[in-house]
């Protein structure tokens, strides 16, 4: 039933490849997941090897809403082989940010299109721009938990400290309209233990935020790459690997704090 964003500014933090498996471990757990791929550069629909659908994705259903024409996101939902269910991005949804400024209501569209579904699923995750856009508004907005993947160094951690100030600007739109958002914790990724600096930023943030830091370590592996450039999750491309073995123990945390 809740809706979790995956964002953070910083690019290349993992908010990707953390969608795909963590919500594949889910599934394999018997959960109903669906994704949403909020990002114009549409990594995560490309990653779980669908090709763009020009006439069939949320930027053709966002611009509906905008339009004031009926919408059916549901329409546009793809099946994907493992069971998982995916709301595909395209590029054109870069446009959509720049209409969605003169938009009534535009900070939420994105949350109403989204309530037919909440039922349907155990969790939906949105994977959202590396940016505080117009497009991560709606998804934060859309969501009751924001989960933060980050790489254990110094820039990562500046860009977590810059999106915290904006999360509170959000924090507030959602106060007004009686909603709330929490975050559910941040994710190491990328993450090697005999990487001084991993050692020591993950401390800094474990004695900064408790446990809102997942124990969970996403190791550097190369296989999570592989099994995106091969369209598939973890799961499906190696099981026997670190970054199944690790997204599965993500998984089971978030399980115990989601609950
Ligand atoms: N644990 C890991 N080990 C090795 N490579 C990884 C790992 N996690 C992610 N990657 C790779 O790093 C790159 C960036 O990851 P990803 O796309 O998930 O980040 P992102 O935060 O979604 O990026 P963006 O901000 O551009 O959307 C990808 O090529 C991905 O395959
Ligand atoms: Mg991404």
């Amino acid at each position: 039933m809740p809706i979790i964003s995956l964002a953070i500014q910083k690019g290349g933090s993992g908010k990707t490849t953390t969608a795909i498996n963590l919500a594949a471990a889910l599934q394999l757990m018997g959960k109903k997941i669906l994704l949403v791929d909020a990002d114009p550069q549409a990594n995560l629909t490309q990653s779980l090897g669908i090709l763009q659908e020009p006439d069939k994705n949320l930027f053709t259903e966002l611009k509906k809403q905008m339009e004031g024409q009926e919408e059916d996101l549901e329409k546009v939902i793809i099946k994907l082989p493992g069971g998982m269910h995916l709301i595909p991005s395209s590029i054109e949804l870069a446009g959509a940010e720049l209409e969605l400024v003169s938009v009534y209501g535009r900070e939420q569209l994105l949350s109403w299109m989204l309530k037919p579904m909440e039922d349907k699923y155990d969790f939906i995750f949105i994977d959202c721009p590396p940016a505080i856009s117009m497009l991560t508004v709606n998804a934060l907005v859309a969501s009751r938990f924001v989960l933060m993947p980050l790489q254990a160094e110094f820039l990562p951690l500046k860009g977590l400290r810059s999106f915290l100030h904006h999360f509170n600007n959000i924090v507030k739109i959602k106060k007004r309209l009686g909603l709330d958002i929490d975050i559910l914790g941040f994710v190491l990724t990328k993450y090697d233990e005999h990487k001084k600096m991993n050692r020591e930023i993950s401390k800094q943030l474990e004695d900064e935020f408790g446990s809102k830091l997942f124990q969970a370590r996403i190791r550097t592996n190369i296989q999570l790459a592989q099994a995106q450039e091969a369209g598939v999750d973890i799961f499906s491309f190696d099981k026997n690997t670190n970054g199944a073995t690790d997204y599965l123990q993500l998984a089971k945390e978030f399980l115990l704090k989601i609950a």
